[in-house]
């Protein structure tokens, strides 16, 4: 390992007196909130310990330091398990983690779990093991080592690196998050009605995205001879096995109203659902066809949906949903307790 210019000693010194000097004039707990504001990815390091064992956590405080050469750093805590191998390692590996990796955040963020139970695993160099499924993944060779307060800033020579088209996982304000990427294409313009349904109003955009994706599974509904409000019903009584007439009411709520009774009869008629063995005829549930027609119109409505997601950039769909999910939570108890049973 280099020497860095600078002894660590010295700056420890400096960096020690920065912070007996600072304490005394702010709060711990708003000094990590400051901090969180700072958004970052999220990564786990790995490397192997002296005894062959693998070792990883995860950390945020990753940063890119050099192009030529290409080095990275990152800062360990000094309370963390991990340390000894860390401060003996000649390398490790950096993996950026995709959107989807949050329970692997999660788990190399425990302390005292077999963290790589049951993961598929490559080996880089020294027999470090390697994550996959990361959105970018980098080895590294420890080239310096600095004391920093209470963590070791780890400075490493990038000898090789993957990246992958995935989304990445985003932390902020000690919480998870998503990144997508801002259309600055789409500015309001001024209409012929001032406040006008334009692309700046929510309402206008819901309805006519729904809109867009109906008239795509439309032709499916058809084939199976499905009104509008017979699909509604059918794909309510996919959310739970039986639906007792208030459930069901609650999820059509503000959809059909009035005439949600004459469509469940249709499809009671056709043979799709049924009223409950032994209920009085206060529950409802999909019969055997039922459920075949629902699933066949779901694969259909999946395909749509994967066809309309491919526009958007890698992620994006699960912010929209995410999102629209939130609105919803928020305004249609009915819809967002069914989704709970
Ligand atoms: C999103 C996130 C980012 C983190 N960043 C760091 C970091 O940069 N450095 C660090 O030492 N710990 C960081 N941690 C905490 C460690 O992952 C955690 O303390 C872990 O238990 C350490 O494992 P170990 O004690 O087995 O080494 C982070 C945790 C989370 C959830």
């Amino acid at each position: 390992m280099d020497t860095p210019a600078t002894s660590a000693a010295q700056i420890a010194r400096s960096m020690h007196a920065m912070e007996m000097s600072q304490t005394e004039t702010f709060d711990a707990t708003e000094f990590r909130r400051a901090l969180g504001s700072f958004a970052t990815g999220v990564t786990i390091i790995t490397t192997l310990d002296a005894d062959g064992n693998k070792v990883g956590l995860t950390a945020n405080s990753f940063n890119s330091v050099s192009l030529n050469p290409p080095l990275v750093l990152w800062s360990l805590a000094e309370t963390s398990a991990s340390l000894p191998a860390f401060r003996a390692a000649t390398h490790w590996a950096v993996h950026v983690l995709a959107a989807d990796q949050e329970p692997l955040s999660s788990r190399f963020a425990k302390r005292g779990v077999d963290k790589f139970a049951g993961l598929e695993l490559d080996t880089g160099p020294d027999g470090i093991p390697l994550l996959r499924g990361c959105t970018a993944r980098f080895e590294c060779r420890t080239a310096f080592q600095y004391e920093g307060g209470d963590h070791v800033i780890l400075v490493g020579q990038v000898l090789k690196f993957e990246r992958a088209e995935s989304a990445p996982l985003v932390y902020h304000s000690g919480r998870y998050a998503h990144a997508t990427r801002r259309d600055d294409s789409l500015k309001p313009r001024s209409a012929y009605l001032a406040g006008s349904f334009n692309e700046d109003f929510l309402g206008y955009l819901l309805g006519r995205s729904h809109h867009q994706f109906f008239s795509k599974i439309r032709s499916h509904l058809d084939h199976e001879g499905l009104s509008d409000e017979e699909f509604y019903l059918l794909s309510t009584l996919t959310l739970k096995h039986d639906l007792s007439a208030s459930e069901l009411d609650a999820g059509m709520a503000g959809v059909l109203d009035d005439h949600s009774s004459s469509a469940l009869q249709s499809l009671i008629g056709r043979g799709l659902a049924q009223t409950l063995d032994g209920s009085d005829g206060k529950a409802f549930e999909l019969t055997l066809e039922g459920r075949a027609c629902a699933l066949r119109i779901i694969s259909a409505a999946k395909a749509v949906e994967s066809q309309l997601l491919e526009r958007l950039g890698p992620g994006e769909g699960e912010v929209l949903k995410s999102l629209l999910n939130r609105l919803l939570s928020a305004t249609d108890a009915g819809a967002s307790a069914l989704w709970q049973t």
